[in-house]
């Protein structure tokens, strides 16, 4: 007994010691769906595990709605320790402004250009040639999302393409059942209209348009008929009246939806809601005509902070967002590919080991926030999204304005 008060007053000791130099370190973030905080709570833990603290400050919303609070944050003098971004160019104009700190030296000391999967991902968190964030998943855009019980209940099969998608609507709407969920936000939209660019359009069409900024690609017959499709979605989508994208994958999953072009974040809320990819639902990748990952993903920022006890611990995430145990539990609960392919992923599900195959096989495509700038970004957006309201803009007319902004697109 006397003993076991030693041992405990010992261990409590060594725990308050521990608290006592617990460094707190505010991470910003949006990541608020059920899926979502689960796999974020898999980073603070390993964070906290290193005897630091994470303070978890989620921002509700989505994306478009966190990351002005994020910046306005960060400029005006009042930055977190640790923040997310899309990887690519969100973030450029605050590195440019030396408000980020330069991760290089901890890069190099872990091997980072070795070890992180494709290349493109570091280097979208490089300006010259220093490194200023760590990507920490691949979150491909390139999927839809089809609910067994809406095709069943219709008594349809589950289609397998885009073409038998929209040929089974129909059945569908006759059972009251949305064929297409979309949740009524621009970036929801915008990024519906990419992978259309990429499943009706094709690769080359993407990379020419979005890559090479070839006005005259968007201009062509090839693009219009992107435009068509889009705007034929938008009928398939009549009836969904939601806004946020868990809500429309919640339709997925309650089968009162068809089906959800989404990025595989997505999968997140499959897993919460207990349904097993092949059996409850399908997914397709490329819209089940053209199998592409997109490289869209998160990576985390870490603003300069004058402590150097919050440096050192700014650091230490950094590390601790890469290691092989917290990436393994991060995107199995995310529905992300990890970023480094030397680790066990025996565990992942049949869509995310397609997921894994199409990246293996090197068929992948860079994401709208790594070729374009944020303000680029946003004027595809708000266009994209005035087509999507308004059924008397013609796909003529949004094609004009979408060449014109290719080809002023930095
Ligand atoms: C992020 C994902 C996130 C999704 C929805 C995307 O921008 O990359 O990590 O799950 O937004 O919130």
């Amino acid at each position: 007994m006397k003993l076991f008060k030693t041992l405990f007053a010992c261990s409590t000791a060594i725990a308050a010691a521990g608290a006592v130099h617990a460094t707190e370190l505010e991470v910003t973030h949006w990541w608020t769906s059920g899926g979502e905080a689960q796999a974020v709570a898999e980073f603070a833990k390993a964070f906290d595990a290193t005897g630091n603290s994470w303070v978890d400050g989620a921002i509700a919303g989505g994306g478009s709605t966190a990351r002005p609070i994020m910046i306005s944050r960060i400029t005006g003098g009042d930055p977190m320790g640790a923040t997310q971004f899309n990887h690519g160019r969100q973030a450029e104009e605050l590195v440019e402004a030396g408000l980020m700190q330069d991760l290089t030296e901890v890069a190099e000391a872990e091997g980072w250009k070795d070890i992180i999967k494709p290349a493109s991902l570091l280097e979208s968190c490089t300006l010259d040639g220093k490194i200023y964030c760590v990507p920490v998943n691949i979150h491909s855009w390139q999927w839809i999302w089809l609910s067994h019980k809406a095709y069943a209940d219709a008594g349809v099969p589950v289609p397998t393409n885009w073409d038998e998608f929209v040929a089974s609507a129909p059945a569908l709407k006759e059972k009251g059942i949305v064929p297409l969920a979309v949740g009524n936000q621009a970036w929801q939209i915008n990024g519906m209209f990419g992978v259309m660019m990429v499943a009706v359009g094709g690769t080359e069409l993407f990379t020419k348009v979005n890559v090479e900024k070839d006005a005259e690609a968007a201009r062509s017959p090839e693009m219009t008929k992107v435009f068509e499709q889009l705007s034929l979605a938008r009928e398939l989508a009549e009836g969904a009246n939601i806004q946020d994208w868990n809500l429309a994958t919640n339709m997925v999953i309650q089968g009162t939806a068809g089906g959800q072009i989404m990025g595989d974040w997505a999968q997140g809320e499959f897993q919460i809601a207990e349904q097993v990819a092949g059996e409850d639902y399908s997914c397709l990748p490329g819209l089940g005509v053209n199998q592409t990952i997109q490289t869209n993903g998160d990576a985390f920022y870490f603003p300069k902070l004058d402590d150097p006890e919050k440096t050192a611990a700014q650091l230490e995430l950094a590390k601790v967002m890469v290691a092989p145990e917290t990436q393994v539990a991060f995107n199995l609960k995310k529905g992300s590919l990890p970023i480094r392919g030397d680790i066990d992923l025996s565990a992942a599900n049949d869509c995310m080991k397609k997921g894994l195959e199409i990246l293996a096989g090197g068929n992948s495509i860079p994401s709208g926030d790594q070729v374009f700038s944020a303000d680029t970004q946003g004027q595809m957006e708000d266009l994209i999204v005035e087509f999507w309201n308004d059924p008397g803009m013609s796909p003529a007319d949004v094609q004009e304005s979408y060449a014109s902004i290719i080809e002023n697109a930095d």
